[in-house]
């Protein structure tokens, strides 16, 4: 389990955008959802590469694997299409101090 980290000011992540941090070992990439922030492990279930270097489709709430097309919903981090099926970490988010913080919660 990892301490809260600072993703980046509010203001430096607007709705349709998103930006990735490392907290210890884990890269999470947070999303700006329509106003509501989202963090999902930066790693796709299918073959452990970069979720975001794919595209965040800030209409669907979704992002797509680069390396073979599955998608994710950013809200719970659920596989959409094949050939990923095994959902993405999930980790929490919160404002605090005019920034957006996250972590690896688990354990
Ligand atoms: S590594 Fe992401 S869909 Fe294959």
């Amino acid at each position: 389990m990892s301490d809260w980290v600072r993703v980046c000011a509010t203001s430096e992540l607007l709705p349709g955008e998103m930006k990735v941090v490392w907290a210890g070992d884990t890269p999470i990439c947070v999303f700006n959802y329509d106003g509501d922030y989202y963090a999902l492990e930066d790693r796709c279930s299918h073959e452990d590469f970069e979720l975001s270097a794919g595209c965040f489709d800030p209409e669907a709430a979704t992002i797509e694997c680069v390396l073979h097309g599955s998608r994710f919903d950013v809200r719970d981090g659920r596989a959409l299409n094949p050939p990923a099926y095994v959902p993405v970490a999930k980790f929490p988010v919160k404002v605090e101090d005019g920034a957006v913080w996250t972590r690896d919660d688990r354990d």
